[in-house]
C-alpha cells in the first residue's frame, strides 16, 4: 500500500493512506434519519459509477433537539461502524452532526476525507446571495451553534446573517405533511417574522434563506410560496456532492465502475426506513437492501 501524505484544505490534517484498492470503496454517508437521502440523491446523480454506504440512525432520531456532547459521541459510533465497513470519504449528510461534530471526526479518523454539508452549504448561501443579507432556517441545535453564520462569515464578512431554529419541520416532512395550507401555515408562522412583517413596513429583508437540515428540501415549495419569488432558497445537497467530487477526482479516488451500488444501514426498524426512505431519494428502497445495526 502506498502512502501519500499531505493535507486536504476542507480537511486540515487529512493524511491521506492509499491503497490500489481504494477506488473501489464505498462512500460513506449518515444522518440522524432519511433526511440525509437528499444528499444521496444528489451525490448519486452526480457520480453513478460510486458505491455508496448510509447509516440513518433513526433510533435516536432527532439529533437537532440533543446537547452538543450528545451529538458527538452519536456521530462517532455511526462513523466508527461505516469505517469498520470500509470506507473512503466520509459525508457527514446531517446539518446538525456537521455543526456539532466535524472537528471531532476529523481527529478521530485522519486517515479518510470527512466532508460536512454546513460549508458548501454556506459556499451556495454567498454565492446567490446578492446583497449579503443571508437567513438560515435549521434544527435548534444547529442554530445554537451558530455553524451557518460562522461559516458564511468566514467567506462573506460583510454578510449579515439571521438564524432561525424550525422544529417543527422535521416531525412534519416525516410525516409526509410537505404541502397544502397547513404546511403553508406552519411555514408562515415561523418565517412571516423575517420575510413578510418587515417587508410590510419597507424594511429590508433577506434575499437568500438556507435551508439548513437535511428534511427541509422537502418543504422547498411551501417555504417559496411563504417567503416569495425574490427570495433564493438554498439546500446544500447539491453542492455538497459537487464538492466530494471534486475531492475525489483531485486525489484519484474515483470509482472506475460505471454504476455503483447502494446500500443502507439502520438502527431501527428496516421496514420503516425503506418505507420512509424512498421519499426522501426519489426512488423505492428495497428493504432487502436496508441492514439493521446496533451501534
Ligand atoms: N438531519 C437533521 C439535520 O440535518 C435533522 C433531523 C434531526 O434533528 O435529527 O439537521
Amino acid at each position: 500500500m502506498s502512502q501519500l501524505c499531505r493535507v486536504y484544505p476542507e480537511c486540515p490534517g487529512w493524511v491521506a493512506v492509499k491503497g490500489d484498492n481504494m477506488n473501489t470503496l464505498p462512500i460513506g454517508l449518515f444522518d440522524s434519519g432519511v433526511g440525509g437521502l437528499t444528499v444521496l440523491r444528489a451525490m448519486r446523480a452526480r457520480m453513478p459509477g460510486e458505491s455508496f454506504l448510509y447509516l440513518g440512525d433513526t433510533a435516536r432520531l432527532p439529533y437537532g433537539t440533543k446537547s452538543r456532547d450528545t451529538i458527538i459521541r452519536y456521530a462517532l459510533q455511526v462513523t466508527a461502524k461505516l469505517v469498520e465497513r470500509k470506507i473512503k470519504l466520509l459525508v457527514v449528510a446531517c446539518n446538525t452532526a456537521t455543526a456539532a461534530s466535524l472537528p471531532a471526526l476529523r481527529r478521530a479518523y485522519p486517515e479518510i476525507p470527512v466532508i460536512g454539508v454546513v460549508e458548501p452549504g454556506a459556499r451556495a448561501a454567498c454565492r446567490a446571495s446578492r446583497g449579503g443579507d443571508i437567513a438560515v432556517i435549521a434544527t435548534e441545535s444547529t442554530i445554537r451553534g451558530r455553524a451557518y453564520d460562522e461559516a458564511i462569515l468566514r467567506i462573506r464578512p460583510d454578510a449579515r446573517v439571521i438564524g432561525l431554529a424550525c422544529p417543527l419541520f422535521v416531525p412534519m416532512v416525516e410525516d409526509g405533511l410537505v404541502e397544502g395550507e397547513l404546511a403553508e401555515g406552519i411555514a408562515a408562522r415561523y418565517l412571516d417574522g423575517i420575510f413578510r412583517t418587515p417587508r410590510e413596513r419597507g424594511e429590508k429583508v433577506p434575499d437568500c434563506l438556507v435551508l439548513g437540515c437535511t428534511h427541509f428540501p422537502l418543504l422547498a415549495e411551501a417555504i417559496a410560496h411563504v417567503v416569495g419569488p425574490d427570495v433564493t432558497l438554498v439546500d446544500s445537497a447539491a453542492t455538497t456532492a459537487q464538492a466530494v467530487k471534486e475531492i475525489l477526482e483531485k486525489e484519484g479516488l474515483c470509482s472506475r465502475n460505471e454504476r455503483g451500488e447502494t446500500s443502507f444501514m439502520t438502527t431501527d426498524d428496516a421496514e420503516r426506513f425503506a418505507r420512509m426512505g424512498g421519499r426522501f431519494l426519489g426512488f423505492p428502497v428495497p428493504e432487502s437492501r436496508v441492514e439493521l445495526v446496533d451501534l
